[in-house]
This record gives structure tokens, sequence and C-alpha cells, in this order.
């Protein structure tokens, strides 16, 4: 458990440097993170490279006992670059290339981007591999930052073709795989294919769903032939890369493969303003941001993370980039930073150190102010610096892991396709996976996010959000986990070609649920569909008699169970239909249910699994660390915890004040 900070000393004069690096070793920070978009200063033209300043920057880090994160430069290649390669941008869906001027205007495909990057890197890699102030490495910065993971330059389309090549072996393959005779979009060779942009209407989904996993193994692909030079250069060094919150436009757990510590950039006021939330919310969470959202994100980063996984960039106060930018209460950047600690985080790294006087950031908040007085972020970093001494103190393990007892199944394919097929327009995978992950931490319990083919023994319930495409194995691997399973609506719903299973959804679960979806439907925002609960469904001392139980809410899957003797319908529609079956410990939803319904359910379901049930409501997060209780209070009214002697905590009391912090020995 550690502090660290972004740091550009390319922008503030060298006699700011020292002082700075003091300054940080006073605050309590550890690591430093630098020259991520420093191509410019590193090799000023072509092939002339200044390594002067740089080396002296790091010395001076070194020197005040920081250990710095070196990064590769690539997310901004230079002017000279460009003008000499201009194949190196991105196309956009337009056709147009994307111009010089911001940040990340590189396609993955461009065969010259590729040497250029692989030059850069090794340079980068053979001057600072095994400096001693040199501990960690990042790659890059932000893969697919600003809609950046898919291209459609001619770069991009033959290696599409090449990947088809891979995949399918033959044309015929692919033409019946993707179903082309519809609309007589059948082809005679893989040269033929395009980029699925531009057509007159709707292109063919798979073709899209092909060109998306085919633009996510582009990244993971750059990003390993980064990794590769970093370990030849600089062995024993751990490699990183900053990935978004939420973010799901390539498939994270094959990049995260390559990488030792996935990391994260948490901003979680300006990630409320710009995600799904609707206004009511958005003002609720105004300043603080949503209860769950950074955890979300902290859990799914946990579970690709090789070593503990870091917050490589957290937000310090107001943000530049979201539609409104408001100042986090203040509390929150501490509350922020331990609640990334509570859920196994490594290392929390401010961005950044001072806020830029200049450029498109001079509005995005630092540390310190541009005259450079530590602004309420820093003082708040200072505090978690010494707050991380007494916890170490009182006996903490600052290598502590977490393991939930939960499991959440959490796919990127899945995103792809139901964003390709959505069926209603606000079928949004991240925010019912989100919305499920939430309803879970409401009840108190940890949660891991995992991967379809990830282990899952031990986990006492796994909650599946809607998963299109089951693959070989999993109905057998969820039937003997031994967990009480829940499935979200549309699971097994598609084949991994994308088209319906013969045996209708839910395909290949039909196996250990014999159900069949024999229809579906879409509900616009403002419908809901009332649910009715059987009576056992109820959940222990929550029996609430007759009437609707709760709503239904984007989509209803209609299911005939006919036949089938041992389902159970649990819960039904007005119109008669079920919305809930289970056959013992197997659940499926038919809809997605409003959020007290929903925590209602799990809450049963959790306590059948024989799960601890703690309901903290919506402003109170619980977490577990290696022996202690971590306590976030998000709400505006003061939270009493019962029942816990007041010399078992290590941080706050029993009242956790609001953006309050506590920590207590687990009983
Ligand atoms: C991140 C990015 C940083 C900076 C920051 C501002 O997305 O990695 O370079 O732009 O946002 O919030």
């Amino acid at each position: 458990m550690r502090l660290g900070v972004c740091y550009y000393p390319e922008h503030w004069p060298e006699s700011l440097w020292e002082d700075d690096a003091r300054r940080m070793k006073t605050l309590g920070i550890e690591q430093v993170r630098i020259a991520e978009f420093a191509w410019s200063r590193i090799e000023p033209s072509p092939g002339e490279y200044d390594w002067g300043w740089l080396d002296r920057a790091i010395d001076v880090l070194g020197a005040a006992g920081l250990q710095v994160v070196m990064c590769t430069p690539t997310a901004t290649p230079p002017k000279w670059l460009i003008d000499r390669h201009p194949d190196i941008l991105p196309v956009g869906a337009d056709g147009r290339a994307r111009t010089f001027g911001s940040r990340r205007h590189y396609d993955f495909s461009s065969p010259s981007w590729f040497e250029a990057s692989r030059r850069i890197c090794t340079a980068v890699a053979e001057r600072y591999g095994r400096h001693p102030a040199v501990a960690y490495w990042q790659t890059d910065n932000e893969f697919g930052c600003h809609h950046t993971v898919v291209s459609y330059s001619p770069a991009a389309v033959a290696r599409f073709r090449e990947w088809l090549k891979a995949r399918y072996g033959t044309v015929e393959a692919l033409n019946r795989a993707w179903g082309t005779v519809f609309w007589s979009m059948e082809y005679r060779s893989f040269d033929e294919v395009d980029a699925p942009v531009g057509t007159v209407t709707e292109a063919h989904p798979s073709h899209r769903l092909d060109y998306r996993r085919f633009a996510s193994d582009e990244v993971a692909r750059y990003n390993r032939m980064q990794v590769e030079i970093i370990r030849a250069h600089s062995p024993g060094r751990p490699v990183a890369h900053n990935f978004m919150q939420l973010f799901t436009e390539f498939d994270h757990y094959k990049v995260a493969a390559d990488l030792d510590v996935a990391s994260w950039d948490s901003y979680p006021l300006g990630a409320l303003e710009e995600q799904w939330f609707d206004p009511a919310l958005k003002a609720r969470w105004l300043r603080t941001g949503h209860p769950d959202f950074a955890s979300f994100n902290h859990d799914v980063y946990r579970g690709m993370s090789k070593l503990p996984f870091w917050v490589m960039e957290q937000q310090p106060g107001p943000v530049n980039w979201a539609h409104w930018n408001p100042a986090p209460l203040p509390g929150m950047v501490r509350l922020w930073s331990w609640e990334a600690f509570a859920h196994g985080a490594g290392c929390v790294s401010y961005f950044r150190w001072r806020q830029a006087p200049f450029a498109q950031e001079q509005m995005h908040a630092g540390l310190n102010t541009p005259d450079n007085r530590l602004d309420v972020g820093g003082r708040e970093a200072g505090q978690v610096a010494e707050e991380i001494r007494t916890v170490l103190a009182a006996g903490g393990d600052a290598n502590a892991a977490v393991r939930g007892s939960v499991a959440l199944v959490y796919d990127y394919e899945a995103k792809w396709l139901l964003e390709i097929h959505p069926q209603g327009a606000d079928f949004h995978y991240p925010r019912f996976a989100f919305e499920y992950y939430s309803a879970l931490r409401a009840l108190g319990l940890d949660v891991d996010v995992v991967p379809v083919d990830a282990p899952l023994d031990g986990y006492r319930m796994i909650v599946v959000p809607p998963l299109p495409v089951v693959p070989d194995g999993f109905a057998e691997r969820l039937a003997k986990s031994g967990a009480q399973v829940v499935l979200g609506p549309r699971t097994g719903s598609k084949t991994v070609d994308l088209q319906i299973p013969a045996t209708l959804p839910p395909g290949p679960l039909a196996g250990i649920l014999p159900v069949r979806v024999w229809r579906v439907e879409s509900l616009r925002p403002n419908v809901t569909e009332p649910v009715t609960l059987a009576s056992r469904a109820q959940g222990e001392g929550e029996g609430e008699g007759s009437g609707a139980s709760g709503q239904a809410r984007h989509w209803r899957d209609l299911l005939d169970t006919d036949g089938a003797q041992d389902i159970e319908v649990a819960a039904r529609f007005a119109d008669g239909h079920p919305a809930y079956v289970r056959r013992g410990p197997l659940h499926y939803f038919a809809s997605l249910f409003d959020d007290a319904l929903s925590v209602r359910l799990f809450a049963a379901i959790a306590r059948e699994a024989g799960l601890a049930v703690e309901p903290c409501g919506d402003a109170v997060r619980i977490s577990r660390r290696g022996g202690f209780t971590y306590v976030f209070n998000y709400g505006n009214a003061a939270h009493e915890l019962a029942g816990i002697a007041d010399d078992a905590f290590v941080i706050g009391a029993r009242k956790v004040e609001p953006q309050g912090v506590a920590a207590y020995r687990t009983p």
C-alpha cells in the first residue's frame, strides 16, 4: 500500500525539480510516473535523441528516494513522425484520417507505426532499463482513449483479412458462419471483405463483431510488442498499463495477460457525469461519485492483475473533460484512496503533481495549484500516507490479497455483441453488470469480477450478467461449482458467430436449465412490467404478501418451461409469463429488475448460499482486506457501526461521518 503521483518534469523549469521531489517525499509519495507524453522532448528530430533532461529528472527523483514508473511515450507521436508517415493516423468511420494536434493519433495496424513504436520503445528501454531509480514500467497511455481502438484504414482492412483467414480458413466457412446468403452478401475470397462501415443501412452484425474482435487483438499485439522490448532491457521490473474506467472496447483480459500490473485511472466524478446515470443520481452523487463505481473498476482490474492492481491516476480535484466538472467534497480524495486499498490496490497514484497552467488540461486540478501550493487533494494525500503508516504499524499487511465470496462474470465480447444487436436502444451491458455488482455491494458482499473461463471453485455464489455467448463447458462448470448461480436475461442467446442457437436460447445452458426462450421483447425506458414473486422466493423474513414485488425493465425473455418437471417458477410477470425460474441452485432472471427487487433477490440467494448478508443501504460500503474491515460513507448523514469494540479501530471510529472512512480489525 503506497502512494504515487504523475509528474511531468518537461512541463516545468528544471529549477523546480529538486523542490518538487523533496516535497513529494515529505508528503509520503513513494513512486512517480513520468514521460508518457514526452516523445517530442526525447527525440526532437528524427534520430536525434536528447536524453540529458530526462537523465537529470530521473536522477533528481531517484536521489530523493522516489521510485520511477517509466513510460513508453507512444501515446503522442510527434509532428515530424506524422509528417513522414501520414499512414500512422487512424481513419474514422467517415473514412477520414484524424489529424495531428492532440494525442493518440495512431493506428494500431499501421506497419510504419509499429516500426516507429518498436524503435522508440527500444531506445527508452535501453537507456533506462537498468537505471536504479526505475522500478516499474507503463506501456503507452490508456489504450483506446478518445475512441481509438477501431480504425478503418487500408492497413487495418488488410490485417483484418489476414485475421479472417486465420479464423475461418476458407471463405466458404466465413460465409456460413456469418450467414452472408442474406441480402446477397456472399464473398468469393477474403480479399473482397472490407471494413463494416459506410453501408447504406446496418452492416452485417457478424462482420461487425469480427471487426471488433480483430481490433481488440490488434491492441493486445501492440502492447505485447512493447512489453517484450521492456522485458528484454529491464529484467525484473514489473510492467503495467493504465486502463480506463469501465472501458470495454478491447478485451482487457487478453492485454493484461502480458502485463504484471493491471492499473486503471480513476476519475469518479467525471465518470458519473459521463455515464448512463439519470440526472437525479448525477445530482445525488455529484461531489462523491457513485458509491460502487470506483469499486467496480477496482474489482475488474484486481481480477486480471498478476501483482496487486494499482490506481495509476487518481482524481485529485475537479477534472476538465466532463460536461460539468464539480469539485469533490472534502474527504473524498482520501476516501477514494482508501477504498482502492481496501479492494486490494498496491498503489494509488494521483494525477497530477501540479495543475498545468497551459494547454488542454489547464482546468484539471493537481495535488498542487499552478502557483505551487498544496491543494485540498494534496493535503488529503498526505493524510492517507500517515494513515497507511498507522495501519501497517497496527499489523496491516500491505500485500494482503483480497478474495470475494461472490464471482461476477464479466465479458468484453458480450458488450460488443449486445451493442451490435441491442434489440432495445438502452440495452447497455456494462450498466447491467454494474447494477448486479451494485446490488451485491449493497448487501455488504465482497465481489470478484472474473472472466468466463476463470476457475469457479470456492465461490458460493456466481452471478452472470447477460452473457449471449456461452462457451463450451461453461454450463457444466457452473453446475459443478456447487454455488448458487444467477443468470441474467439473454444468456446463451447467440452462438459465437452471432446466430440464434438451433435449439433457441438459452442454447447450451438448456442442458442444466431445460427452458426455451421462444420470444423476446424490449421495453422502452418509460415502461416497466410488474413482477410478482411466488412466496418461496421472497427470502426469509422478507415476505410481503400478495401484490407486485417489483418491476421488470428493458427486456423480457418469454420462457417455455413445458415438460421440465423440476423447474420452479419463482416470479411471474403480470401476464403470467415466468419472470424468474430456478432449478435447484440455478436461477434465471428473464428480465432486468429494478434495484430494490434485485437487492432483495440477491439477498435471498446469498443467504441460501450461506453467505453473511449485511445490508448497508445505498451510501455506505464495506470491504475486507488483510484482517481489516473498511467502511466508507458516501452519504450526507453519519453512519453508526454497531457491535465493534472501540479499540478495534485503526482509522476513524464507530461513528463514520459523511465522506468518512473507518477501518477496524475484523472480529
Ligand atoms: C486520463 C489520461 C491523463 C489525463 C487525465 C485527465 O485519461 O490518462 O493523461 O488526460 O485523464 O483526467
